[in-house]
């Protein structure tokens, strides 16, 4: 029988921020596999827990702090609990995070969780020795071992980092310190990651990079995003590729003609406008004018007809007027994108918006433009959505609507959330598992944020 001071640590990762950090979670998830840890069920049978943080705004930050307290007072009572801290919220330099978050027993960069071994190989059945020797935090070109891939999950639907770190100036982003410059990932090394990703289940994989399209030029060869879509392409068992976040800047008619021509390649793209106002955007250090970006709008759309966009907008940024703001809705109204993600103005430390601009829109302004924004894209994106009933939509089933519910879930082409029944003449509906099959269903309700529709079965596209 395993003593209790040689039993590897039951784990609890706890995630927030984009879906960058969700990839960098299930590596480390694969890593504490690897090394013979089990997950915990619940905080009370953790040994250790790892918190992947964010800090685009303070809310976010805000959130982990709270996550922290009740940590830290759950520390008390089970001694050799240890706790480990990484993500964005994590910088270069620790110290000050010490003195901050004393009950953090390890900070360390997502990319390398191999700094965890000294966690892992520790008696559990003796408190966490006091301080870490904090392992220094390179956000240089990591070597990503491809073998620390492995899917533990069996999801349909998985994200594959391309290029990491951002070389952008955007003034109000703490991403480029936190996140370090730009590397892309080897082709080869992408493709193999993407076939054990298949192999083990997946039939859907969202291409990630703070600017995908940036994909390559730091490369021997510089291949592009165009040509990493082709060779994903040729990947047998994988149904659809997508990739995110797009950058208006460097969306080229390679990649235009890429998702155009590989019919794997679903339409849909998420292009972050930020705002609709020229001067706003300058002092943003965003490198396009509003018209340039409707341009390029009217353009994908011409070459790509069916193509949803989304977008990130910020409201309440240094200086932004009621005038500036009203341009933000009236771009809002001219483009109609299927979802708009909004957020308030929230000053970071150490960037250029933060260091020479006054946060001078009032609170309770930001979140009545915010609500305003909402608003309005909740008419739109229903009406968009409005236009779809009475339509069959090609879905990859991603699971149950929920636990033990008779309903499905999924997504369209174009990434729009899709619950239904499934009617099927062919088997036994309640025992098919039909997690991983493209099929047809035909849309019978819409609103801003969903699909609601029924399956024709025997339409079956593929398994
Ligand atoms: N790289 C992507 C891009 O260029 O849009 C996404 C970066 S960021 C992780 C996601 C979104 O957070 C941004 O598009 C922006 O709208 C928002 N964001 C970033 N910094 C912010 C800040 N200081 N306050 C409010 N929202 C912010
Ligand atoms: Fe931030 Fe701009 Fe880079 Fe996006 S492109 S991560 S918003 S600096
Ligand atoms: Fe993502 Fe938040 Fe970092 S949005 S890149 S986890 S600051």
């Amino acid at each position: 029988m395993t003593t209790p001071s040689l039993r590897k640590p039951r784990y609890l990762i706890w995630t927030v921020g984009c879906q960058m950090n969700k990839a960098d979670s299930e590596r480390i998830e694969t890593f504490l596999d690897r090394q013979g840890c089990v997950p915990a069920r619940a905080l009370e049978e953790a040994d250790l827990v790892i918190l992947n943080t964010c800090a685009v705004r303070r809310s976010a930050e805000e959130h982990t702090e709270g996550q922290l307290g009740q940590l830290a007072g759950f520390k008390k009572r089970a001694s050799h609990l240890a706790v480990a801290m990484t993500g964005c919220m994590v910088m270069n330099d620790t110290t000050q995070m010490q003195r901050r978050y004393p009950m953090v027993d390890l900070f360390f960069n997502s990319l390398q969780p191999e700094a965890l071994q000294q966690l892992v190989n520790r008696p559990l059945d003796q408190p966490v020795p006091m301080s870490f020797d904090p392992t220094p935090i390179e956000m240089g070109p990591e070597a990503l071992s491809p073998a620390l891939h492995q899917l533990r999950s069996h999801e349909v639907m998985r994200y594959v980092p391309v290029i990491y770190g951002c070389d952008e100036h955007c003034t109000y982003c703490i991403v480029p310190s936190r996140r370090g410059r730009e590397r892309s990932r080897p082709v080869g090394e992408i493709v193999a990651h993407v076939e054990e990703l298949v192999s083990e289940g997946a039939r859907e994989v969202t291409l990630l990079g703070q600017i995908v399209d940036r994909y390559g030029h730091d490369l021997s060869g510089r291949p592009d995003l165009a040509y990493l879509l082709e060779r994903l392409s040729l990947i047998s068992g994988l149904e659809r590729i997508r990739f995110l976040t797009s950058h208006p800047r460097y969306i080229d008619e390679r990649l235009i003609d890429a998702m155009r021509d590989l019919p794997k390649v679903c339409e849909y793209m998420h292009l972050p406008v930020q705002h609709g106002d020229d001067a706003v955007l300058r002092r943003m250090g965003r490198p396009y004018k509003v018209a340039d970006y409707e341009y390029l709008v009217d353009h994908i759309r011409a070459r790509l007809p069916n193509c949803s966009v989304s977008t990130d907008v910020i409201v309440g940024f240094c200086g932004e007027t009621d005038e500036q703001f009203s341009h933000l809705l009236s771009l809002l109204d001219r483009v109609r994108f299927d979802v708009v993600h909004v957020a308030a103005y929230s000053p970071r430390p150490d960037t250029p918006s933060q260091r020479h601009f006054a946060d001078d829109v009032p609170g309770a302004v930001k979140k009545e433009r915010l609500w305003r924004v909402e608003a309005l894209q909740e008419r739109i994106g229903r009406e968009i959505n409005e236009t779809l009933v009475g339509t069959q939509q090609e879905i990859l089933v991603e699971g149950r609507e929920r636990e033990g519910s008779s309903r499905w879930k999924g997504r369209t082409r174009t990434n729009k959330i899709t619950f239904f029944s499934i009617q099927d003449t062919t088997g036994d509906n309640e025992r098919m598992d039909y997690t991983g099959h493209l099929v047809y269903v035909q849309v019978v309700q819409a609103s801003a944020r969903a699909l609601q529709g029924r399956a024709i079965l025997p339409a079956l596209v593929e398994a």
